[in-house]
C-alpha cells in the first residue's frame, strides 16, 4: 500500500475515523441543511462523563422517539422471550435499530440470569464489536479491577449495555436509538432479576432511572428501580472508561463501590436471617 495512503488512513484512525458508512464518499458540505422537527433538547448541555465518545453527532431532540411501529415491534418481542437465550434471538432478528448495519455484531449481555448484581454500561465500543462481549476492552479491564477490589468477579456477576450495537466512531447512542433497545434492555433487567442494578456512566442511569441529571448528580445515590412487580435496588457509578480519562475521580468510585459491597452485606444477611 502505498505510503501516503497508510498516512491517510493513520490520519483517519487518530480522529477516530474507524468505519465506513458507505463505499462511496459524500461531500457532506454541499448537501442542503435540513433542520431538526421541534424545539431543541433541553439538557442540550454535553453530558459530564463518557469522554472516550465523541460529541460532534447531532443529537436528536429529547422528544424525539422510535416510530411507533418499531417501538411496538421491540416492546412484543422482548416481552415474549421466557429466557435470556430467546430474548437475545429476539434481538438478533430486531431491525429497529440502526446501529445494528454499521456494527461487526450484536453484543448480548454476560453471564446467568439470577445473578446478585448486574452492571449496565452504554454500548459496546471497538474491542466489544470485534469479540462480541461485553466490556473486554481497556474500560472493562478496569472494571474487572473494581469488581475485583470488593470481592466480585465477572463470572459472578450479569454485565450488559443500554444499546447493544457499537455506535459507529464510538459516538454517544442517541436517544432514538436508546428507546429503540430499551424494551429489551428492560426485558433482560427482568429476566436476570438481580438484587442490585449498577449503572454504569450517563447514559445508562439517565436511561433507566429515568432522570436529566448528570451523572454527578446521580452517582453514589440509591434509587428502586421497578421491574415489573418487583422494586430492585439501583445504584448510579461514573463509568470506568471515565475513569480512565480522570483517574483522580477513582476516590469518587471506590467510594461508590463501598456502598455498593455495603449493600451486598446487608442482603446476604437479610437472605440469612430469613432462613
Ligand atoms: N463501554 C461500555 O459502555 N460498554 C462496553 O461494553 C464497553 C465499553
Amino acid at each position: 500500500m502505498p505510503d501516503d495512503l497508510v498516512q491517510l488512513l493513520r490520519w483517519y484512525a487518530d480522529m477516530g475515523v474507524d468505519i465506513a458508512l458507505d463505499a462511496m464518499p459524500h461531500d457532506r458540505t454541499r448537501e442542503p441543511v435540513v433542520p431538526l422537527p421541534g424545539p431543541v433538547r433541553e439538557n442540550a448541555e454535553p453530558v459530564k462523563d463518557e469522554p472516550l465518545r465523541s460529541r460532534a453527532t447531532p443529537v436528536p431532540p429529547a422528544h424525539a422517539a422510535p416510530a411507533e411501529a418499531v417501538q411496538q415491534d421491540a416492546r412484543e418481542a422482548a416481552a415474549s422471550a421466557r429466557t435470556l437465550a430467546e430474548l437475545r434471538d429476539h434481538l438478533l432478528a430486531f431491525e429497529g435499530c440502526g446501529l445494528k448495519a454499521t456494527a461487526t455484531q450484536l453484543v448480548f449481555g454476560s453471564g446467568e440470569a439470577g445473578a446478585e448484581v448486574m452492571f449496565v454500561g452504554e454500548a459496546p465500543g471497538a474491542d466489544e464489536d470485534r469479540q462480541g462481549a461485553p466490556f473486554v476492552g481497556r474500560a472493562g479491564q478496569l472494571l474487572d479491577k473494581m469488581l475485583a477490589s470488593i470481592g466480585l468477579e465477572r463470572g459472578k456477576v450479569y454485565i450488559a449495555n443500554v444499546v447493544p450495537w457499537r455506535p459507529p466512531g464510538n459516538r454517544t447512542p442517541t436517544p432514538i436509538e436508546t428507546a429503540a433497545c430499551l424494551p429489551f434492555t428492560r426485558r433482560q433487567i427482568e429476566l436476570v432479576a438481580p438484587k442490585i442494578l449498577v449503572c454504569l456512566g450517563a447514559p445508562s442511569a439517565q436511561t433507566l432511572l429515568n432522570s436529566k441529571e448528570a451523572i454527578t448528580r446521580l452517582r453514589g445515590r440509591w434509587f428502586d428501580y421497578a421491574a415489573g412487580d418487583t422494586a430492585i435496588r439501583a445504584l448510579a457509578m461514573l463509568h470506568p472508561a471515565y475513569l480512565l480519562r480522570r483517574p483522580a475521580d477513582k476516590r469518587l468510585a471506590w467510594r461508590d463501590l463501598r456502598l455498593l459491597a455495603k449493600e451486598i452485606a446487608r442482603l446476604r444477611a437479610g437472605a440469612e436471617n430469613s432462613t
